[in-house]
C-alpha cells in the first residue's frame, strides 16, 4: 500500500525499481563543455571529438536536448508521476576557490550525478571534478522547497572536498595512455582519483534497500566509499569494480537492476566472480544487457555507447527504454518488463540516458533487505 499523494510533498525512496511517483528531469540549459582539468580529462575518450575544446555547447544542441527532456517530462507526468526540474545557474561563470581555479562550469544535467536519494534523504554528492564543485546550487531550489513542504525530508551535503592537484595521479595526464594501459591501471584499481580525501558522485550508487552498492572507479575513491558507510550506519555498503571498463565512471551504464532478483550487466564490463556473493547467495540473476544499437556515441558526448542499458525503471514491470535501442528493448520484453519508449539520444551529449537525467524523489516501498 502507498501513502502517496501528489498534493503533499514527500521525499522517499529506497532502491532503483520500486513504483516511481515523484521525480527530477535535468534539463539541458546553458551547459558548457569545461575546459580541461585533471579528473575530466582523464574521461574523456583519447579519441573523442570533445579533446582541447571547450565553451558553451552549441545553441541548437541546447534547444534539441531541451525538447528531448521536456517531451520525457511530459511522457511520465502523463504516467501520473510528479515531475520537478532545476533552475540553471549561470555555468559560464568561473569557480574560484583557495584550493583551485577553472574558467566554467558543466550544466544541470544529469541530477542523479549529484543527488543521492536514500529513503527519507537527499544527500548532495562531493563531486569530483572542479567544473561540477556549484552543481548542486541547481537544485537548491527544489530542496528547499521540499524542506518547507515535507517535515521528514534530510537534506544532507557531503563535505566539500579541496580538488587539489593532490587528489589527482598526474600519470593519468598524459595526453595518449592507450586503452591497454587503461585497462591495466583498471584492473590494478589504480584510478585518476587519489586517496587524498573521500570523493564521490552519487551515480556511482546504487540502492538497494539495506544494501547500497558503490563502484570504486575514477569518480569515487575508497574514503568516499568509507564516507558514505559512516553516513549510512544502518546500510550495508559494497564496494565493486568493472575492470573491463576503461573509463570506470558511473555505475548506471553497467550494472542495471531490474526488479528485486534480476539485474543487467554490461557484458563488456562484468563485475568478477569474487564480487558476486551477496547476488549468487540471495539467488539474484546478474544477465548480460543486450548489445547498443550504435556503433558510436552521438557527437560530443561523453559517454559510451553502452547509454543503451540506462534505463529508467518506473515500477517492476515497467522500464523507459531509449527509443532507438532496439535490442535493449527487445531484451526487456523478453525479461517480461513493459516497456516505455523514449526519445533521448540527442541529449546524450548532455551527461547521459534515462537514468542519468532523472534523480529520484519518491518511490513507494520501505527499506527492505534483499540479501538477508
Ligand atoms: N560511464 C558510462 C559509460 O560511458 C556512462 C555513465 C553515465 N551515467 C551518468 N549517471 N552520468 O558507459
Amino acid at each position: 500500500m502507498s501513502d502517496w499523494s501528489p498534493e503533499k510533498t514527500q521525499v522517499k525512496s529506497w532502491n532503483e525499481w520500486d513504483r516511481l511517483r515523484h521525480v527530477i528531469v535535468g534539463r539541458a540549459d546553458d551547459c558548457h563543455i569545461p575546459p580541461e582539468e585533471p579528473a575530466l580529462d582523464a574521461k574523456v575518450p583519447e579519441d573523442s571529438d570533445m579533446r582541447g575544446q571547450w565553451g558553451r555547447r552549441p545553441q541548437e544542441t541546447i534547444d534539441r536536448a531541451n525538447e528531448l527532456l521536456d517531451q520525457f517530462a511530459n511522457q511520465l507526468k502523463a504516467r501520473g508521476i510528479r515531475v520537478d526540474r532545476p533552475d540553471s545557474i549561470d555555468h559560464s561563470k568561473p569557480v574560484t576557490t583557495p584550493d583551485f581555479h577553472t574558467d566554467s562550469q558543466f550544466g544541470c544535467m544529469p541530477p542523479r550525478d549529484v543527488l543521492l536519494t536514500v529513503g527519507h534523504e537527499i544527500l548532495e554528492a562531493t563531486m569530483s571534478y572542479r567544473c561540477r564543485w556549484f552543481e548542486y546550487l541547481n537544485y537548491r531550489p527544489l530542496m528547499q522547497r521540499y524542506w518547507d513542504e515535507d517535515p521528514n525530508f534530510r537534506h544532507e551535503a557531503a563535505p566539500k572536498p579541496r580538488l587539489t592537484d593532490a587528489d589527482y595521479h598526474p600519470d593519468y595526464l598524459s595526453e595518449k595512455i592507450g586503452v591497454e594501459k587503461r585497462l591495466q591501471w583498471a584492473a590494478e584499481k589504480f584510478f585518476v582519483t587519489t586517496e587524498e580525501e573521500p570523493l564521490f558522485d552519487a551515480a556511482d550508487v546504487l540502492r538497494f534497500g539495506r544494501d547500497l552498492v558503490v563502484q570504486h572507479g575514477f569518480t569515487t575513491n575508497l574514503k568516499g566509499i568509507e564516507w558514505l558507510r559512516r553516513h549510512f550506519p544502518d546500510h550495508r555498503v559494497h564496494t565493486v569494480n568493472f575492470p573491463g571498463d576503461p573509463y570506470p565512471i558511473h555505475i548506471d551504464a553497467t550494472f542495471t537492476p531490474l526488479r528485486p532478483g534480476l539485474i543487467l550487466n554490461n557484458p563488456q564490463r562484468r563485475l568478477p566472480e569474487d564480487q558476486r556473493g551477496i547476488f549468487e547467495k540471495n539467488g539474484w540473476e546478474i544477465v548480460d544487457a543486450a548489445q547498443p544499437a550504435h556503433n558510436a556515441p552521438p557527437p560530443l558526448c561523453y559517454s559510451s555507447t553502452w547509454l543503451s542499458m540506462n534505463v529508467l525503471v518506473l515500477d517492476p514491470k515497467t522500464v523507459c527504454v531509449e527509443k532507438s535501442e532496439v535490442y535493449q528493448a527487445e531484451q526487456m520484453d523478453k525479461l517480461g518488463m513493459e516497456v516505455v519508449e523514449v526519445d533521448l539520444r540527442d541529449a546524450y551529449a548532455f551527461g547521459g540516458g534515462l537514468h542519468c537525467c532523472t534523480a529520484d524523489v519518491y518511490r513507494d516501498g520501505d527499506c527492505e533487505d534483499y540479501f538477508p
